[in-house]
């Protein structure tokens, strides 16, 4: 089994596009977030209150690790399994090597203001976006960038649907 991982900023649409991917070829879908939460029995939001956001890069790097373990011990050489990532997964030069490893990498890349009217028009549960600073969030946003664009695929998707978006990639 190979991954495809999905990168993006919070709010590109990532779960929304992974989800679509894996539905029409049939292929698994895992949410890295989703795990995490499982798996610690908290949400977010909580992960980053009680233990800080250090602790949470450590659990996304440890999310990792045990997937190419798993992918190892059960090889399925036909089959893709879609891996949306949270936003901040790719930062980390160790996270992009996994993630290289594991598969292939597509970078959805939506304009700045575009992210912030979707998150700002959410009740947003993200503990690092605070719509009242936006030029913070843009300085995070651009800072970002770099990493990012290490993704194998980088994929412009504003004003693009999400059915589009998945037949470009299918
Ligand atoms: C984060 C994005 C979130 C989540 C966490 C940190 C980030 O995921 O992993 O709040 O650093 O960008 P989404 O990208 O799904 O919002």
């Amino acid at each position: 089994m190979k991954c495809i991982s999905i990168w993006g900023f919070m709010g590109a649409g990532k779960s929304t596009v992974g989800r679509a991917l894996a539905r029409t070829y049939a292929w698994k879908w895992l949410d890295s977030d989703t795990e995490i939460e499982k798996q610690e029995q908290l949400k977010i939001p909580d992960i980053f209150k009680r233990y800080g956001e250090e602790y949470f890069r450590q659990l996304e790097t440890r999310f990792l690790e045990n997937l190419w373990n798993r992918m190892q011990s059960e090889p399925q050489a036909s089959e893709w399994l879609v891996l949306t990532t949270g936003g901040g997964m790719p930062l980390r030069e160790e996270n992009r090597q996994w993630l290289k490893k594991l598969g292939i990498s597509i970078y959805l890349h939506v304009p700045f203001d575009t992210i912030a009217k979707r998150l700002n028009r959410r009740d947003s549960q993200r503990p690092l976006w605070d719509g009242s600073q936006l030029e913070v969030m843009r300085r995070k946003y651009e800072a970002r960038l770099p990493s990012y664009r290490q993704a194998d695929v980088v994929m412009e998707v504003q004003g693009k649907s999400v059915e589009e978006i998945v037949q470009e990639l299918g």
